[in-house]
C-alpha cells in the first residue's frame, strides 16, 4: 500500500509504530502548512503541498495529526476521494464496549474515522486505544471526562512501568463505565469491584443530608451481572456486592492502584482508611468528586483523612475534581 502521510509531528512518530509492514510511505505533507508548504524533504521522502497530489500515484492519505478535521476539510476541498482518507484519533477504538464506555456515539466516531481502512494500515491501533488524545475540545463531548481518563492512564503507566505490586479495586463502580477502562488498562490484575450495585444506603444519605429524601433513587439502575460481564477481562474482576465496608474481606490484600467514587462522606472515609494502609509503595488512590458541589461530603472525608494522617493530596482538573494520594 502506497500512502501519503499528512503529519511530520509527535502524531505521525506514534502512528509510525501502528502502521502496518507493509505499507510504503511515498510522501508526505505537513499538516501545517497544507496548500503554502511543500518542499524539500522529511525521512528522506519528498515534502509536498496538497495541490501535488494529483501529480503522484498513491493508494491511500493517512492522517496523523491532531489537526485531524481541517486536514480532512482540506483534502475534500482539493477533490481527494474520503474513501481513500484514514487516520485516527488516539484513544479511540471500533469497539462498541470501547465506544460505550467513553460514550462515544457511533456518528461521533464515524465524523473521524474510515474505520475499516485505518485497521487495514494500522492493524496494531486496537492494542494501543489509550494513548494520548489531542484533540482537547472533545474533552467537552457530554459524559466524556478527558482529564479524569487521561490521568488514569498516565497513573497506569507509572504502576505497570515500576512493576508496583498488588491488586486493583474500584469502590462505587454503578454500571462500571471508568471500572471498564481500568480493567483494560491493568489488564493482568486481580480487579476488586465494590458495590451495592442497589444505590447508596439510606443510612448515608440520612447522615449525609439530614433525610432520605435525597438520592434515595439514585444509581440503582444497574445490576452487578451485567456490570461483570461487561468488563473486558472480566476473568481478573471479583464483585464486591453490598455494603462497603461491610463487603472488605481482603485483609491480606496490597493494592496498586484504588479508585474511590461513592460520592458520600461516610464510604469514602472508610474507604481510605481501609485501602490507604494497603496501598503498595507507588500506588495511587484515585478519588472522585473533591469538587463536586452537591455531593461535598467526599471533600470532607478526604481533607479529613489528610490532616489526620499528615497524607498530601493532589487536585486533578477533571470535571467534578479528583484527587491523587500517592505512596
Ligand atoms: C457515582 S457512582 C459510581 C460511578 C462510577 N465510578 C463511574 O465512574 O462510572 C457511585 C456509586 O457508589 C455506590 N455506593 C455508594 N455508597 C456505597 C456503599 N456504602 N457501599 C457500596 N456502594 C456504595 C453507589 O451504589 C453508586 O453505584
Amino acid at each position: 500500500m502506497k500512502l501519503v502521510v499528512c503529519g511530520i509531528g509527535s502524531a505521525y512518530k506514534y502512528a509510525m509504530e501502528l502502521i502496518d509492514d507493509s505499507c510504503e510511505i511515498i510522501a508526505f505533507i505537513n499538516s501545517y502548512e497544507l496548500t503554502r508548504g511543500g518542499g524539500g524533504q522529511f525521512n528522506n521522502k519528498p515534502l509536498i503541498n496538497i495541490s501535488k497530489l494529483k501529480d503522484i500515484e498513491f493508494d491511500y492519505i493517512l492522517i496523523a495529526s491532531g489537526n485531524f478535521e481541517s486536514v480532512k476539510e482540506e483534502l475534500l476541498r482539493a477533490g481527494i476521494n474520503e474513501s481513500i482518507i484514514c487516520g485516527y484519533i488516539f484513544e479511540r477504538e471500533n469497539n462498541p464496549k470501547i465506544q460505550e464506555a467513553l460514550k462515544l456515539p457511533n456518528e461521533f466516531v464515524k465524523r473521524y474515522l474510515n474505520l475499516d481502512l485505518t485497521q487495514k494500515i494500522m492493524p496494531k491501533w486496537k492494542a494501543k486505544n489509550f494513548q494520548a488524545v489531542t484533540m482537547w475540545h472533545e474533552n467537552t463531548q457530554e459524559g466524556f471526562d478527558f482529564i479524569r481518563i487521561q490521568t488514569l492512564y498516565l497513573l497506569s503507566q507509572q504502576i505497570l512501568s515500576k512493576n508496583v505490586n498488588g491488586a486493583i479495586a474500584e469502590c462505587g463502580v454503578f454500571k462500571g463505565e471508568f471500572a471498564r477502562i481500568i480493567n483494560r488498562l491493568f489488564k493482568d490484575r486481580q480487579f476488586y469491584l465494590f458495590d451495592t450495585f442497589e444505590g447508596f444506603s439510606p443510612s448515608d444519605i440520612k447522615c449525609e443530608f439530614g433525610s432520605t429524601d435525597f438520592f434515595n433513587k439514585g444509581f440503582k439502575n444497574t445490576n452487578a451481572n451485567a456490570v461483570l460481564e461487561s468488563m473486558p477481562h472480566k476473568e481478573n474482576c471479583i464483585i464486591k456486592q453490598g455494603y462497603f465496608p461491610g463487603t472488605f474481606d481482603l485483609d491480606d490484600e496490597k493494592f496498586a492502584f484504588v479508585s474511590l467514587d461513592m460520592d458520600l462522606y461516610k464510604p469514602m472515609k472508610d474507604a481510605l482508611e481501609i485501602f490507604y494502609p494497603r496501598l503498595s509503595q507507588g500506588g495511587y488512590i484515585m478519588a472522585h468528586d473533591y469538587h463536586n458541589k452537591v455531593f461535598s461530603g467526599t471533600k470532607e472525608a478526604i481533607d479529613e483523612f489528610s490532616k489526620e494522617h499528615n497524607v498530601t493530596i493532589i487536585p486533578i482538573a477533571d470535571l467534578f475534581g479528583s484527587v491523587i494520594i500517592a505512596k
